[in-house]
C-alpha cells in the first residue's frame, strides 16, 4: 500500500477512483463540512497527503503541527486558504489546478453582470412574493452592456475568458489592470493596459479576476468605489476579500455605483442578514464559480495526477513553486 490520503470534503470520484487504482489508501468523508481546526489537525496527522480545497483552512498553525506531510494537493487554483510560504519551509510541495474550472467561472462572472444589470434576483423574488401584478411601462428598469467599457482586474486565463464573453456578446471595449502586459488580449481584444485609477474612472462594468494576495486584499474599497462611475457595475468571482464588503455596501447605498454581481463574499459564507442581499441590483451567488460537473471532475483528476506524479518521478504538473521541486 502507498501513501495514505486524507480527502477533506466529498469530492468528485474521478481523482478518487485515479488514487485507488494507483494504490493510495484514501480516506473519504460521508458528511460534507469543513474540518474544524482541531479536526483537521487530528486527522491530518493520520495521513501522509491532504487532499483539500479553499474551505481547508491551512495556516501556519495547521502546517506545524502536521510538518510530517509529504504533499498538499489543492482542489482548486485560487491557494490563499493555505501558508505555502510555511509549506515550503516545511518542505511540503504544494500543488493545485489550474485552468480546469476557467470556462465555467468566466460563465459566472458574465451571468452576474447581465443578471445585475436587469435585476434579475430581485425580479425573480418579485413574482416569488406574489408583487408582479402588471406590466410596468416605467419600473426597475434595468441598463444594456452593448458598446460598454469593460474593466478586467487582474488579466488572467479566468479574466480573458470573460474579456473574449464580452467583446463577443457585446463589442465592449476592453481595458484592464494587471502587473504585466497581456499581448494576447491586446491582440485578439484590442484590449489596453490602464493604470489602476483609469480602470476606476473609465470602466462601465469592473469585473475583478485577480488571486487573493496581500497587495490585492482590500483594493477595492472607499476610495475605489468613489472613483468609479455611478452607472458602473462591479461583478467580484475572484476573491471576497478583494473588496471590503462595508464599503462596497455603503458604496451602493449612496449610489456611488450602480449595482454589483458576487460569486465571492467576505466572511463566505454571506449572511442571509446581509443587506446587500436586499438591493435591486446586486446580484449574489454562494461561490459557484467552478462548480460544473465538467470543471469539478477535471479539478479532481488534476489534484490525483498531481499527487501520483510526484511519487512516481518527483514532478507536480501543476505545482505552485515549481521551483522548490528542482
Ligand atoms: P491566473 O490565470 O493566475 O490569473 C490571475 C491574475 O491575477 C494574473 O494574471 C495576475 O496578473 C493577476 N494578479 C495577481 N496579482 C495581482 C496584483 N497585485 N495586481 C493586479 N493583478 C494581479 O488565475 P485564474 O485561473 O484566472 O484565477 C484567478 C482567481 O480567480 C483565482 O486566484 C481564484 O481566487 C479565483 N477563482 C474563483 C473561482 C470561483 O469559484 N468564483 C473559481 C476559480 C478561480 P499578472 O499575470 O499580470 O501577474
Ligand atoms: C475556486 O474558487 C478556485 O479557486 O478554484
Amino acid at each position: 500500500m502507498k501513501q495514505k490520503v486524507l480527502l477533506t470534503r466529498v469530492y468528485p470520484d474521478k481523482g478518487i477512483q485515479i488514487l485507488k487504482e494507483a494504490g493510495y489508501e484514501v480516506t473519504e468523508r460521508t458528511d460534507d463540512r469543513p474540518f474544524e481546526q482541531d479536526e483537521l489537525i487530528a486527522e491530518a496527522q493520520k495521513h501522509d497527503i491532504l487532499f483539500c480545497t479553499l474551505s481547508d483552512k491551512i495556516d501556519k498553525h495547521v502546517i506545524q503541527q502536521c510538518s510530517h506531510l509529504e504533499h498538499i494537493a489543492q482542489f482548486a487554483v485560487g491557494y490563499d486558504n493555505i501558508d505555502v510560504e510555511e509549506a515550503t519551509k516545511q518542505g511540503i510541495p504544494v500543488s493545485y489546478t489550474p485552468g480546469a474550472m476557467t470556462e465555467a467561472t468566466a460563465d459566472v462572472a458574465f451571468g452576474l453582470m447581465i443578471a445585475a444589470s436587469r435585476k434579475m434576483f430581485f425580479q425573480h423574488k418579485n413574482i416569488l412574493s406574489g408583487n408582479w401584478k402588471t406590466f410596468s411601462p416605467t419600473a426597475d428598469l434595468g441598463i444594456e452592456l452593448k458598446n460598454k467599457t469593460l474593466g478586467i482586474f487582474g488579466l488572467g486565463r479566468i479574466g480573458m475568458a470573460m474579456a473574449e464573453r464580452c467583446k463577443g456578446a457585446y463589442n465592449m471595449d476592453i481595458i484592464y489592470y494587471s502587473r504585466s502586459a497581456k499581448p494576447e488580449a491586446e491582440q485578439k481584444l484590442g484590449a489596453r493596459k490602464v493604470d489602476f485609477d483609469t480602470l476606476l474612472q473609465e470602466s462601465d462594468v469592473i469585473s475583478l479576476h485577480t488571486a487573493l494576495t496581500p497587495e490585492t486584499k482590500g483594493v477595492f474599497d472607499k476610495r475605489a468605489f468613489e472613483k468609479m462611475k455611478s452607472t458602473a457595475l462591479f461583478i467580484n468571482t475572484a476573491r471576497g476579500a478583494v473588496h471590503n464588503e462595508k464599503d462596497l455596501t455603503e458604496a451602493l447605498k449612496a449610489g456611488l455605483i450602480w449595482g454589483a454581481g458576487l460569486d465571492v463574499t467576505d466572511p463566505e459564507p454571506m449572511s442571509p442578514d446581509s443587506p446587500l442581499l436586499q438591493m435591486k441590483n446586486v446580484a449574489v451567488l454562494p461561490h459557484i464559480g467552478s462548480g460544473t460537473i465538467e470543471a469539478r471532475t477535471k479539478m479532481s483528476e488534476m489534484a490525483a495526477r498531481n499527487i501520483i506524479s510526484y511519487f512516481d518521478n518527483g514532478e507536480i504538473p501543476f505545482a505552485v513553486k515549481p521551483e522548490v521541486l528542482k
